[in-house]
């Protein structure tokens, strides 16, 4: 892509020599990097501070991709963004009844992912990345649609290609090249290539979910997250085009991205540490009958599985900056006076790797996420509270629960049934310092041996 990227890095040196708070300009653009999870939780979140530091940047691809705004990930703070943000959580329901049918979605694409494991288990290399990638697309279009995706090919490849654009785009580097020189993109060159490519690409996503068909579909049944949102369209003018292709962008990129990332890490890790996945087996066998599937109650009792997801979140850090904030109003914090339209970087790159806050943040230990008992420490314990993955406050992560839930159960059931090993296959690199700097980074390929664990079968 356009640049180096590597912007987290840099910043993690500046911020062992400068500590939780530092700023930089870029010509005309303040950047405030908070480092530490107290500090972020304080400004984002407390009373004091929340009214004027949940609004967004402006900049070139809030207004050119994101529809000047009208999504949810780049829309200011306002009464707009309360209901957008209602409608996903609705469409989400991971609460009373929402619950099984959530579990059902996933995990009747699960049983196609198991299908193709097993597929695999006489082949001495199997691309679990691209597996995990189609499996993840199709559960993104069902929780999207309420329909089974049928042309899965097709979809993934419309999804993909546009996520993987937007994720190089939206990084900070390119993101701020667009934003002060837009006019790049008309000049014979990468940029401009780039940006054809996006916005072919994004034609593409929007063709694929709001032709007339689909729409017609999706307001006669409104399921899914588009019934929803077009059932809403009906009865509030504000929830025009504009803003249905932003929170469908949104679901598109944040939705899959994240989780992507985090299950090819959670994988990697576990064909690095095959005495941790020996340990999750245990607890998967000692826990959940072997003719059934895993279901979310069994959470409760999953406390080192629980804690290695934690663990695997922390240890690749894999969305290294969140999202940027904007302060609405001047705030002097910790000594330190913030101007109105500054813009606030949530360092959570830093903040999983300090050694102020992690003893030996350099190891995967998921055992730092339990208590003496070996149960899941509280979300109330002070180590907790030093770990926001998915953000703090009013703009925190909309897919928080969906995506842990959906870690949760692809991680017990292909780990019920199959045991993941290296084989003869090259491993990437485990240092997410070495991965590619996105948005969401990610390992660049995982292949592995995959075999049927004793006494397994697949039904
Ligand atoms: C492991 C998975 C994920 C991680 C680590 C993650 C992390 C984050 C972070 C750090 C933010 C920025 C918070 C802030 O602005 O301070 C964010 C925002 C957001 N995420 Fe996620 N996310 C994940 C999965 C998901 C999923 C599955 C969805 C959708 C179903 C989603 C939808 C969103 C949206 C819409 C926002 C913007 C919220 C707003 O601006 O008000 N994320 N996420």
């Amino acid at each position: 892509m356009a640049t180096k990227n590597d912007v987290h890095l840099k910043a993690e040196i500046l911020s062992k020599k400068y500590g939780d708070i530092f700023c930089i300009r870029v010509f005309t653009r303040r950047f405030v990097f908070l480092n530490s999870a107290l500090l972020i939780r304080k400004l984002l979140s407390s009373v004091k501070y929340r009214d004027v530091t949940n609004d967004r940047p402006q900049t070139f691809f809030k207004k050119h991709i994101s529809h000047d705004g009208r999504d949810i990930i780049l829309k200011d703070f306002d009464e707009r963004l309360v209901k957008l943000r209602q409608i996903v959580h609705r469409s989400i329901k991971l609460y009373g009844e929402g619950i099984k049918v959530f579990e059902n979605m996933v995990n009747t694409e699960i049983r196609n992912l198991k299908q193709e494991l097993w597929n695999s288990t006489g082949e001495e290399s199997f691309d679990l990345d691209s597996a995990i990638t189609f499996s993840l697309t199709r559960v993104l279009y069902t929780f999207l649609t309420n329909e089974p995706a049928t042309d899965t090919k097709d979809v993934c490849d419309i999804i993909t290609t546009y996520d993987k654009l937007i994720n190089a785009l939206f990084s900070f580097g390119n993101n701020m090249i667009f934003t002060f020189f837009p006019w790049l993109r008309y000049l014979p060159g990468p940029i401009a290539e780039i940006w054809r490519k996006t916005k072919h690409s994004q034609e593409r996503l929007y063709d694929l979910f709001l032709n007339s068909s689909i729409k017609r579909r999706m307001k006669s049944h409104g399921k899914g997250l588009l019934g929803n949102i077009f059932r809403e369209a009906e009865v509030d003018d504000q929830i025009d085009d504009g803003c249905i292709k932003g929170v469908l962008s949104n679901m598109v990129t944040a939705g899959f991205l994240s989780t992507k990332g985090a299950l090819a890490g959670f994988f990697l890790l576990m064909l690095y540490y095959p005495e941790i996945q020996l340990r999750i087996q245990k607890e998967i066998d000692d826990n959940i009958d072997r003719n059934r599937e895993p279901s979310l109650d069994d959470r409760a009792v999953m406390h080192y599985t629980n804690a290695t997801i934690l663990e695997c979140l922390r240890f690749i850090g894999h969305v290294p900056f969140g999202v940027p904030h904007l302060t609405r109003e001047e705030v002097e914090v910790d000594g330190m006076r913030i101007p109105a339209n500054t813009m606030l970087i949530t360092n959570l790159w830093v903040m999983n790797r300090s050694e102020k806050v992690w003893d030996k943040p350099g190891e995967f230990l998921p055992e730092r996420f339990l208590d003496n008992e070996g149960k899941l420490l509280p979300k109330e314990h002070p180590i907790r509270l030093q770990f926001i993955p998915f953000g703090s406050g009013r703009r925190s992560c909309i897919g928080e629960s969906f995506a842990k839930s959906r870690m949760f159960l692809y991680v017990t059931s292909l780990l019920q049934t199959f045991v993941l090993s290296p084989g003869k296959n090259k491993l990437p690199p485990l240092d997410p310092a070495t991965w590619k700097p996105n948005v969401a980074m990610q390992p660049d390929f995982l292949n592995c041996l995959v075999r049927l664990r004793p006494e397994r079968k697949i039904s």
